[in-house]
């Protein structure tokens, strides 16, 4: 299917899903959504209406109506809040050793390669295209702690028209971080940062919320106490975007405590960088009182859960996170997530909460202490982790379809035979079939990619 169709100033009739709400679906049949020359939405209305016919008559008349076809289904544009860009070369390898081992042999000599113009501008092309193609209209994106690369991938997702937040990560740790890939000082990653803040602002085709700057410090481990200050400040002048790691593993939070005499969480709040713009990769290790900080400060928990699996040492108790009221949203991690699909974060998201939920040791008996009981989520908060828990995280108009959010929005095709969804119609109705397309969609289904109204794949 090729509509070859911008949104914008149009109408769409469709069916679909999307998740104002956690926990209910609302399942969208025949629906019209009506799109701004803006790129919002201007209304959704729903064939109870009484305007309904008059308006989906005059807009076929005029030639505005783009209708999907039998088969092919709307959703919201999925968000994905945590990518390491710089790492998509060593996307599905590079598995085999745990974090503090893998950033020195494996992920720092990659990302210091992006002092390379060409380099940087062929990786983050192809990877914008991938995320596009796979249904990932936003994406939060740590590069690397190159000013002009970092640049590059800011362009580039401008020029392709994906909705992004982009960070220069800041790291100047001695200790912790190797000669050829490090900021020469404190004031160089603060200084660094505050450029490409600059940058981003002034850029001329930069408008509709499409790119944001934010403040990445990569993760306590890798900054000085001067770089950590000085990056709070900024936050709060700004009252910035801020994207980082947070009890990642026993490792990072271990190093944490025995730095400061206090959590990662505590030792991040005090440095400034704690707000409801600020999103934390992981944090599987949170403490009670941790958690009582995120809700404070209204912070998400970027949840990672192909890359926990590798490096976290533990699984995300994401459902009580959710019951507490704690923002998440979820993320790929490219490359500690060896996959750049949504689909399958949601589906690892959906496994590891099962297997927390049973444990996993069957040396244990179930009734002692292999798990956790009420842990599991399933489809319905997978996807609204997704698309609406990512949306309010990134405080932005975005996650679900109503009057004044962004258009941007994918249509799954469940009909390609080239991809894996197959459905049969009496046994898959209702929000069975968004059930279906979370768990077997690939990439050959998402025939449709809008982003503002602007088709964009
Ligand atoms: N902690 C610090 N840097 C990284 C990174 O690149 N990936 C992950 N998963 N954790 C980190
Ligand atoms: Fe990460």
């Amino acid at each position: 299917m090729n509509f070859n169709n911008h949104m914008r100033g149009k109408m769409i009739l469709a069916n679909g899903f999307h998740m104002p709400t956690r926990n209910k679906v609302d399942v969208l049949k025949n629906v019209v959504i009506s799109v701004e020359t803006d790129g919002r939405i201007k209304e959704l209305i729903r064939p109870e209406e009484p305007t309904y016919k008059e308006k989906l008559k005059s807009a076929e008349n005029e030639g505005k109506l783009v209708k999907l076809p039998k088969g092919s289904f709307l959703i919201p544009g999925l968000i994905d809040n945590h990518v390491h860009a710089s790492q998509y070369p060593q996307l599905g390898q590079a598995l085999d050793v745990p974090l503090e081992i893998w950033l020195n042999k494996y992920t720092f000599p990659l990302e210091a390669r992006f002092a390379d113009i060409d380099f940087a501008k062929s990786t983050y092309s192809l990877l914008v295209d991938d995320l596009i193609s796979m249904g990932t209209t936003t994406s939060m994106y740590y590069a690397t702690i190159h000013q002009d690369a970092t640049r590059i991938l800011a362009d580039i997702c401008l020029e392709k028209g994906q909705r992004a937040l982009v960070g220069k990560i800041a790291m100047d740790n001695r200790d912790q971080c190797p000669d050829y890939y490090r900021d020469k000082s404190a004031d160089a990653s603060i200084r660094g940062t505050s450029d490409f803040f600059d940058y981003v602002k002034a850029h001329p085709d930069n408008k509709d919320d499409m790119l944001n700057a934010v403040v990445t410090p990569r993760f306590i481990p890798s900054c000085s106490d001067a770089a950590l200050e000085g990056l709070g400040a900024f936050t709060r002048e700004k009252k910035a975007y801020v994207q980082t790691h947070c009890s990642e593993g026993d490792w990072e939070h271990n190093y944490v405590i025995d730095r400061f005499g206090i959590t990662d969480t505590e030792a991040l709040d005090k440095f400034g960088l704690l707000g409801r713009k600020s999103l934390m990769g992981h944090c599987p290790h949170l403490t009670e009182s941790d958690k009582e900080i995120f809700l404070k400060r209204g912070t998400t928990i970027s949840h990672c859960p192909l890359s926990n699996s590798y490096f976290a040492s533990s699984v995300l108790p994401l459902r009580s996170a959710l019951e507490k009221g704690i923002k998440v949203g979820l993320a790929t991690d490219i490359s500690g997530g060896p996959s750049y699909s949504m689909f399958e974060a949601m589906k690892s998201a959906i496994a590891c909460s099962r297997m927390l939920e049973t444990g996993n040791n069957p040396y244990f008996l179930p009734e002692e202490r292999r798990g956790c009981p009420d842990s599991r989520i399933d489809f319905r908060d997978a996807f609204y982790i997704s698309t609406t828990g990512n949306g309010e995280a990134l405080d932005l108009p975005i996650g679900y379809f109503t009057k004044g959010f962004y258009f941007d929005a994918v249509v799954i095709d469940t009909t390609v035979k080239s991809g894996s969804i197959r459905l049969w119609d009496d046994l898959d109705i209702g929000d069975n079939i968004l059930q279906k397309i979370v768990y077997t969609a690939t990439r050959p289904n998402i025939s449709t990619v809008w982003v503002g109204g602007k088709q964009i794949h």
